[in-house]
């Protein structure tokens, strides 16, 4: 008797906490998600000949342990437009990476989950995979991108959570099981498997189908008129490469692509460029108390820059014409700034450029803009 009433209460125990659960739907991923029944490819092997050489390739940030792969990507992609990875549940990466705006923001500074703005100007992610010292922000303060992606949910202003609330939340969301199931092998949510699933989606975000990169494939070298260029744009490449501007012309100093080189347009570590004669914000220097890096700042790739303005770390350029109005005459004698912009005695480039050569420039860098990623589904939003 004692036995049937014990059964019949647990069953009414047991029907109680079954209609408390919340209901699993049978496909999760298909209930809240558009994703392809196969993976999308974020590991493409038919780079174009000239993105894939040598140097932009030892440039490559990946590390052995976290390989690219599509299921990774995919998991990333994810996270990466998942608004409930905010404290209020309003703010993913997305919204202050945007992908049609080179996956930065056209804010100077990016308003964060309470409305707080953040210190600095959001970064373009395009290509953050090529920069060859690995570090991230800024200011270098991440040595990897595996120990960036976890910062932004923590910082205070930008997502507010904590590391434990964050995979809590992961963990309660019914997609992410089987996500990390096709990207790990298991269903077991953790700390390091969002992290680098959220580092392998911002290194799969590679860009080379550019008018620049239609060009480029049709010449030698770079140095070469690209056939599809307007001469105006020819010319804004040429000085951007520091050739002559014509015959007998003097070599021009200072040259754009002694710091923003390579197919990827970036430099191997951190430069000062000369915005300020004294310290203002401290940068790297700041980071690692060397002295000789105060002022110096990560050199960001010029890949995809239009929609991404205001420009600078600060954001204190509005548009791209300040910007070569800055490395034009504006270029301070800050005591570290970057060898490649003094002259032959010492002191900061004035290249003074004409007005014309000045429209030619900013031609020349939206030239760099890639439409075919700002429109790749793979990039894009995944939720419905
Ligand atoms: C509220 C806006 C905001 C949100 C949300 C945000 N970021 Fe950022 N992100 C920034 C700003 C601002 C910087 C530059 C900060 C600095 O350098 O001090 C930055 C820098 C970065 C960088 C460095 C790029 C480089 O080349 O060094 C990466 C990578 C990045 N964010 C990825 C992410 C990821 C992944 C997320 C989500 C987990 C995220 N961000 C969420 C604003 C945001
Ligand atoms: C000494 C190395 C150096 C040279 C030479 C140089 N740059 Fe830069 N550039 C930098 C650094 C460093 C930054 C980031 C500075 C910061 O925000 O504090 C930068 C930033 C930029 C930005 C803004 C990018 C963004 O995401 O906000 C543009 C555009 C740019 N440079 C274009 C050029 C052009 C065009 C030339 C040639 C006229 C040039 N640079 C020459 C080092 C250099």
């Amino acid at each position: 008797m004692t036995t049937m009433k014990n059964f019949l209460l647990l069953s009414a125990f047991g029907l109680l906490w079954a209609s408390c659960q919340p209901e699993v739907p049978a496909d999760p991923i298909a209930e809240y998600l558009n994703l392809p029944a196969t993976p999308y490819d974020y590991t493409p092997t038919n780079l174009p000949e000239h993105f894939a050489q040598a140097n932009v390739l030892a440039s490559d940030n990946t590390p052995l342990t976290n390989p690219v792969t599509d299921e990774g990507a995919t998991l990333g992609r994810v996270l990466f437009y998942d608004k409930n990875l905010s404290a209020n549940r309003t703010l993913a990466c997305a919204s202050c990476h945007q992908q049609g705006l080179g996956f930065g923001d056209s804010a100077r500074f990016s308003t964060g989950f309470a409305g707080g703005k953040t210190g600095r100007h959001s970064m373009g992610l395009s290509n953050a995979r090529f920069y060859a010292n690995g570090a991230f922000f800024w200011d270098e303060r991440a040595a990897s991108l595996e120990e960036q992606v976890l910062i932004p949910v923590q910082d205070p202003i930008e997502m507010g959570m904590s590391l434990d609330s964050v995979v809590a939340r992961v963990n309660a969301l019914p997609y992410y099981a089987p996500l990390f199931e096709s990207a790990f092998g298991s269903e077991d949510i953790t700390e390091t498997g969002i992290r680098n699933a959220l580092a392998q989606f911002v290194r799969s975000i590679m860009s080379y189908s550019s008018p620049y990169d239609q060009g480029r494939a049709q010449v030698n070298t770079p140095g070469e008129p690209f056939p599809n260029f307007t001469a105006q744009e020819n010319q804004g490449k040429a000085l951007f490469f520091g050739i002559p501007p014509g015959p007998g012309g003097p070599p021009v100093p200072g040259a754009c692509v002694t710091c923003h080189g390579t197919e990827a347009f970036t430099a191997p570590g951190p430069r000062n460029n000369g915005l300020d004669a004294v310290t203002t914000d401290a940068g790297v220097g700041g980071v690692n108390g060397n002295p000789a890096q105060l002022g110096l700042f990560k050199v960001p790739s010029l890949r995809n820059l239009t929609g991404r303005g205001p420009y600078m770390h600060d954001g204190r350029f509005a548009t791209l014409a300040q910007v070569i109005d800055h490395y034009s005459t504006g270029v301070q004698d800050h005591p570290n700034l970057s060898p490649q912009l003094r002259g032959p005695n010492g002191d900061p480039v004035v290249p003074n450029f004409s007005a014309a050569q000045k429209a030619a420039l900013v031609a020349f860098l939206q030239t760099l803009d890639d439409a075919s990623l700002a429109n790749d589904v793979k990039y894009g939003n995944p939720f419905k």
